[in-house]
Order: C-alpha cells, then sequence, then structure tokens
C-alpha cells in the first residue's frame, strides 16, 4: 500500500497482475466467461477504485481536510482489500496440468492433519464454513504466526485476512460474482458446488509456500 508522504501514488503503482493460465484452463471447475469477468472487470475495478480514493487521499492530504481523510478510508479499505485478495486468489489456483489439485506435500501437509486431521476434513470445514457466510465475502486458510498454527477465518466483504491477525495462505472468494454464471449451467446448488468443485484447480504447491515463507 502507498505510504502516506509518498511523491505519486500514479495509478501505475497498482496494476492488475497477470494470470499463470489462460481464463479457459480452470474449467470445468470455474468456468473461463467468469474468470475472464472477475479478473479484468472486478479485479480491475477494484484497483481502479483504489488508485482513484488513494490520490483523493493525497489532495485531502494536501487539504489538511481530516474529515475528507477519515470519510476515504472505506473505500481505501474495500478496494485496496479486493485488490489484496484477488492478487492471492489468481496464485492460489492452477489448471489440473500445471498441478492444480494435488494434495500438499511437506510441511504444510503435516500441519493439516495436525490441526484439522485430514485434508478432507479441512475441506470439509471450509466448504462448509463458506457456504455459511452471509452476504458477500472470503473463506481462508490462515497462519496465525505467533502460534504457529493453522486456521480457518471467513472474512466478510473484502476484508484481508490481516485484519483477523492471520497470514493468508489460501484464499476462496465466495462473492457471487466468482460463481453465479454457473448457476445456469452446470452448478445446480450453486455456492456449495462452487465450494466443491474448487478444489480440483487449487494450487496447494503456492500454498505451501506461503506457509513455508512465514514460519
Ligand atoms: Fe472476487
Amino acid at each position: 500500500m502507498a505510504v502516506a508522504g509518498q511523491q505519486s501514488r500514479a495509478s501505475h503503482s497498482f496494476t492488475l497482475p497477470d494470470l499463470d493460465y489462460d481464463y479457459g484452463e480452470l474449467e470445468p471447475a470455474i468456468s473461463g466467461e467468469i474468470m475472464k469477468l472477475h479478473h479484468t472487470k472486478h479485479h480491475q475495478t477494484y484497483i481502479t477504485n483504489f488508485v482513484k480514493a488513494l490520490e483523493q487521499l493525497e489532495q485531502a492530504e494536501k487539504d489538511g481536510n481530516a474529515e475528507a481523510i477519515v470519510k476515504l478510508q472505506g473505500a481505501i479499505n474495500f478496494n485496496g482489500g479486493g485488490h489484496v485478495n484477488h492478487s492471492i486468489f489468481w496464485k492460489n489456483l492452477a489448471p489440473s496440468k500445471s498441478g492444480g489439485g494435488e494434495p500438499p506435500e511437506g510441511k504444510l501437509a503435516s500441519a493439516i492433519k495436525d490441526e484439522f486431521g485430514s485434508l478432507e476434513k479441512l475441506i470439509a470445514k471450509m466448504n462448509a464454513d463458506g457456504a455459511a457466510l452471509q452476504g458477500s465475502g472470503w473463506v481462508w486458510l490462515g497462519l496465525n504466526k505467533d502460534l504457529k498454527q493453522l486456521a480457518v477465518q471467513t472474512t466478510a466483504n473484502q476484508d484481508p485476512l490481516a485484519s483477523k491477525g492471520l497470514v493468508p495462505l489460501l484464499g476462496i472468494d465466495v462473492w457471487e460474482h466468482a460463481y453465479y454464471l454457473q448457476a445456469w449451467t452446470d452448478y445446480k446448488n450453486v455456492k456449495p458446488d462452487y465450494l466443491k468443485n474448487i478444489w480440483k484447480v487449487i494450487n496447494w504447491s503456492d500454498v505451501s509456500s506461503r506457509y513455508e515463507a512465514n514460519l
């Protein structure tokens, strides 16, 4: 995030990250059409509005307008959080030909077994918590760095997992915009089906790297 007093918060400071795969490569778990819209429209809009809010903040700081600065915090948190969360989400996914869906190994696999009993139990918990989430939000596998302990947590809207004191390892977007188009095609029980199928394209190698980098 830009630092107060920084010379410029030009729009190129925050740009849409490229994906490591083509939009259609996560099918049938996630349709290519949804991936394209989610990346180019939804994520891009968070970035656009984040940059806009930061530019307004810069002006408010110059003007010494405390009221305007306080008022901008909501837009900064929401849109900045949207950028942070989606940037993690894209990396947490991979086509099956690139290892998507292959179970974790090593230290993360052991930690999941210790904390949840098995990978299947972790998945069941994240699916249940994600399905039960009211409104828009995310379900996460996070790390409590102090306790060196894994935890499942949900966040509302675009709150980043850091707001709950956890390091994000794996985030699943349970906003309707992540799956709604599949309501009329493959997914009858839309949200539970989306959650059930997304595990086929989870990039556990990326999740493991985030875990080991924070131990
Ligand atoms: Fe999203």
